[in-house]
């Protein structure tokens, strides 16, 4: 995700003010950042890759005339982070006439650009964005060459018309020469609030953007374009042009509380943020996943590299691909990877190396051991422009937007849903799996997000009196069999590392193989027990737990009466999940239950101790 921001002001140089409100929305994405300003219809853009003070330093945002502009601090998911793909994007014209900041993911920008390029426009940039200006200048001139009633009458015509054609998230504003009296945006899914002062209007992706000048907001819903301009903020339904009446609401956040939209925790926030990471995770450059797909399908072996969080995704992975594409994967433990993979990788070795940050000090040895080897490196991290991707032969970027929060939340559902996207196109390609459950699959995970959002909205209540039932307890296990012993795993690593609870995972045979001798009375037992093939005999480690007087939690499907009457206490998923993406949505419970046991215990869930969110040394 990105920061996106303008103002139009009666007095004042706006240069200073898009500045500073860059800064303030930093936490929405840091690798490039961009201003353009207009005066005496003449834009004036400084742009460029690297973090806001750096480009600063270089290229003085501050310094721009005008009372109106816009700006953007950006997470590239498209085009990496060098200065051309920095917004604002402009269109051919040359000096530039429009610009366009944009947060959000066209979905169907590689089909527009072919459109327009065909219609003789020429892209210089690799951005979806781009695509926007385009369009917009597109319309312009249909205005000049094929005046009739239906030509759009002017830029907001035009920026209508443009948005008009766009498939997928945006919340976007342009400026224009023509019209150097106003801005329009507009908004689908990716936030956008407008800021109303007495002596300025401001549009924002995020309130503590414009906070410290005025907490007077009004929201702008999907499906709206927004018209600023010194006389005010005019707000029209894209579907009909009607005009939309919305009132501003006073807001009495701190800055540091609007960073986290309200939220007490940017790990809470991370935990609601996963439905529309999940929506950004189904819009992938299919090129991409296409190109993956090939290199896993030639693949003689394929070994997974990752720490923490990201080597649970690799687990559940490896049961995706055997499952679905019949391919058999190694995952490992980055740290572990060269005394245990180091001689035996070689040229026909593929990496898929999963990383977060994409600075993982473990996982780029891993690498770099690999690389050494002649080995094929593949990427997937959430850090588009980091170092994995300049190291891999082809690395997919998950578009979660920065996570702030310590403990990885919104990156691991992401990089699960990525992971099955893959398992399911190579099990297409290679005939494993029929039509009909590609089908169900394409339409279950399309599901998913709403899934999420539904357990984010009706478990958290139980989650958090189950974290205030156990808050004292002195260890947990967390088990779970096939690919659940993946979301075991991560739900285990969640509650040790935020609420510094001793918590043990181990798939549920093994039980009797050692770990129930811990078992007493009271003791607490998390199942992850969706109703795959692991089913029946999991309830019979349910059972044996009980037996010693467990006291057990099962993250079982809605319904299950079989495990809700077993269950000391249960949370409930929704049904219909196949096996293969359960670990998306059964994670979710115990990332709230981690984050409530940690309040319980005084903890703080977004800088828990000892730890760093990239662990950048070995
Ligand atoms: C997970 O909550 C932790 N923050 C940690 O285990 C993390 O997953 C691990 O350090 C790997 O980070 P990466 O995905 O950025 O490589
Ligand atoms: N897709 C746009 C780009 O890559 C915006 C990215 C975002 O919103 O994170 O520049």
């Amino acid at each position: 995700m990105c920061g996106i921001f303008g103002c139009i002001l009666k007095r004042g140089r706006a240069a200073p003010l898009i500045h500073a409100a860059l800064k303030r929305l930093e936490y929405r994405g840091y690798d490039s950042v961009g201003e353009a300003t207009l005066r005496d219809q003449q834009l004036f853009i400084k742009k460029d890759a690297g973090k806001i003070d750096a480009v600063h330093a270089i290229r003085n945002l501050d310094d721009l005339p005008g009372r109106i502009g816009v700006g953007h601090t950006r997470w590239a998911t498209h085009g990496a982070p060098l200065q051309i793909n920095a917004h604002p994007q402009s269109g051919c014209s040359d000096p530039p006439r429009i610009a366009v900041v944009h947060n959000g993911i066209i979905e169907n920008f590689a089909e527009l650009k072919k459109e327009l390029e065909d219609r003789g426009h020429r892209f210089k940039s690799k951005t979806d964005t781009e695509t926007i200006a385009h369009l917009i200048e597109e319309n312009l001139k249909k205005r000049q060459t094929e005046p009739s009633e239906d030509v759009y009458s002017g830029f907001r015509s035009a920026v209508a018309g443009a948005v008009d054609r766009l498939v997928g998230s945006y919340a976007v504003a342009a400026v224009c020469t023509q019209e150097p009296d106003k801005i329009v945006c507009a908004r689908n899914e990716s936030p956008l609030v407008l800021g109303i002062a007495d002596d300025a209007y401001y549009f924002a992706s995020d309130i503590p953007a414009f906070l410290p000048l005025t907490n007077k907001v009004v929201y702008v819903e999907n499906g709206e374009l927004v018209t600023l301009s010194k006389k005010g903020f005019e707000i029209t339904k894209l579907v009909d042009g009607s005009t939309v009446v919305r009132t501003p609401k006073l807001v009495d956040w701190t800055p540091r509380m609007a960073e986290k939209q309200g939220y007490p925790h940017f790990m809470l926030k991370e935990i609601h943020e996963q439905p529309r990471c999940l929506r950004d995770t189904l819009r992938l450059q299919e090129k991409y996943l296409e190109l993956l797909t090939t290199f896993l399908d030639r693949a003689r072996e394929v070994i997974m590299v990752a720490c923490g969080t990201s080597y649970h995704a690799c687990l559940a992975a490896s049961y995706m691909f055997s499952k679905l594409s019949f391919l058999a994967t190694h995952p490992v433990i980055a740290s572990e990877f060269t005394e245990q993979h180091g001689k035996s990788v070689n040229i026909d070795s593929t990496i898929l190396a999963v990383s977060q940050s994409g600075e993982t000090a473990d996982t780029l040895a891993a690498v770099e051991t690999a690389r050494q080897r002649a080995a094929t490196i593949l990427g997937l991290t959430n850090g588009v422009g980091s170092t994995l991707t300049r190291v891999s032969r082809v690395y997919i970027g998950q578009q979660s937007g920065p996570e702030i929060g310590v403990a990885a939340t919104k990156t691991f559902t992401s990089q699960l849903s990525v992971l099955s996207q893959l398992a399911i196109r190579l099990g297409k390609k290679r005939g494993k799996i029929s039509q009909e459950e590609i089908d169900l699959l394409d339409e279950k995970i399309e599901e998913i997000p709403d899934i999420v959002e539904k357990i984010v909205e009706t478990q958290s209540k139980k989650v958090q009196s189950l974290a205030k039932k156990h808050r004292s307890k002195e260890c947990f296990f967390f088990l779970g069999r096939g690919i659940s012993y993946a979301t075991a795993l991560e739900g285990r690593l969640k509650l040790m590392e935020i609420a510094y609870m001793p918590s043990i995972a181990f798939p549920a045979g093994e039980s009797k193989h050692g770990p129930i001798s811990l078992v007493e009375p009271g003791f607490p037992v998390i199942f992850v027990c969706p109703p795959d093939e692991t089913r029946r005999t999991l309830i019979g480690n349910i059972m044996e737990m009980k037996a010693r007087g467990a006291s057990v939690i099962a993250v079982c499907e809605e319904g299950d009466d079989e495990i809700m009457q077993l269950a000391d206490d249960y949370i409930e998923i929704t049904k219909g999940i196949p096996e293969v993406l359960s670990p998306i949505p059964y994670v979710v419970p115990l990332q709230l239950f981690a984050y409530h046991m940690a309040l319980e215990r005084g903890c703080d869930p977004d800088m828990p101790r000892n730890l760093a969110k990239s662990v950048t040394v070995k």
